[in-house]
């Protein structure tokens, strides 16, 4: 099967099998087949955050699983459930308009509900573990179903249990608590600035989203028309001193405090400084307007899609002492 569609990079790969999986019941009578047990997987949303290196040998799982409804209406939370293989901002938007708001921060995420937890997706001032109640998942080894907890998801930044062990779980259900009162989360100084720039000073959910959905149509490239996984590399987390022997060098860097003491780094910041916002290395670019993310420009291959990212680390380890860590989910035959 052809996974070029499949990948919103838009790189070319093939798979030994493609399954489209509609009902939790298909999936258990795959896993009885007698080859199962040594059959490789790969769980796939809208392949958005994933780089494909090569053709993949094994079984891709496409989750369609389907359906959203409201669970529960407590004093003090709404709870929300989706199929995992609902559309994140299609969601998002369905669950504000029955007024049940608290996910208006993702707005415009690409990808999946099932695929939301596997990294924790995050954005302006708000990551999904703050929103999470918990998750159905189906063990693809035993075929059992398993409630996880928010402790049982270990989230932690765009990294969970599910994304440290590829092809043990099927995420199939994601349950979203949202807490009652809503607040605003407008930490975030861009969606601030969008806020002023259409003079609104109490902003509802609604106005949020739209905030974030104007952020990031000016920010980041569309998938539909320019292949690439969003933020191709964390934001690098690094200990105090190198923070300040950077800052002495350049006090215009980007910086925020951890509570453990350490500093978050930018990482389109460092990628910008050293010279590769807006520049090609063959077939893939550095996205002028977002140095954190590559670009498809046209036929590009994951080993071109390596080969960038790689000269990339390169030059700002050689500048700035940061080893980059790449944050989508890389797959090799
Ligand atoms: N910056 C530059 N040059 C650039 C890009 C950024 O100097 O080319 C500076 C900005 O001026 C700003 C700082 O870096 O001072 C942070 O930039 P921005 O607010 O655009 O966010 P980011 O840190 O680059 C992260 C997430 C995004 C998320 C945004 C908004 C990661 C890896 N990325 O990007 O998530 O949308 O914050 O919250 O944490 C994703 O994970 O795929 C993703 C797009």
């Amino acid at each position: 099967a052809d996974l070029a569609g499949l990948n919103t990079f838009g790189l070319p790969a093939r798979a030994a099998r493609l399954v489209h999986v509609r009902s939790a019941a298909q999936l258990k009578a795959l896993i009885a087949e007698p080859a199962w047990a040594a059959t490789p997987r790969l769980v796939l949303g809208s392949g958005s955050n994933l780089v494909l290196v090569g053709d993949f040998a094994g079984t891709v799982l496409k989750v369609e699983l389907a359906g959203r409804r409201l669970v529960a209406e407590h004093a003090d939370a709404w709870v929300v459930e989706a199929g995992a293989g609902e559309n994140w901002h299609a969601f998002v938007r369905w669950t504000l308009e029955h007024g049940w708001p608290g996910l208006e921060n993702l707005s415009l995420i690409p990808g999946t509900v099932g695929a939301a937890p596997i990294q924790n997706i995050g954005a302006y001032g708000l990551e999904l573990a703050e929103r999470f109640d918990a998750l159905d998942a189906i063990d693809l080894d035993s075929g059992q179903v398993r409630t996880f907890s928010l402790a049982d998801c270990g989230f932690a930044y765009r990294d969970s249990v599910f994304k440290r062990a590829p092809g043990r779980w099927l995420v199939s259900a994601v349950r979203f608590r949202l807490p009652r009162p809503w607040r605003a989360v407008t930490r975030y100084a861009d969606v601030m600035q969008a806020l002023g720039e259409r003079s609104i000073a109490t902003p509802d959910a609604l106005d949020i989203s739209d905030a974030v959905v104007a952020i990031r149509r000016r920010k980041l490239p569309d998938p539909a028309l320019l292949g690439n996984a969003g933020s191709f590399f964390k934001n690098p987390v690094v200990d105090a001193g190198l923070c300040a022997h950077l800052l002495a060098a350049y006090p215009a860097m980007p910086h925020y405090p951890q509570a453990d003491g350490s500093e978050k780094l930018a990482a389109g910041w460092l990628i910008e400084q050293a010279g590769w916002k807006g520049r090609d290395l063959g077939p893939v670019g550095c996205y002028e307007r977002q140095a954190l993310v590559l670009v498809n420009r046209g036929g590009a291959t994951g080993a071109d899609v390596e080969r960038i990212a790689r000269a990339i680390m390169a030059d700002v380890e050689a500048r700035f002492g940061v080893r980059l860590e790449p944050e989508p989910v890389f797959v090799r035959a």
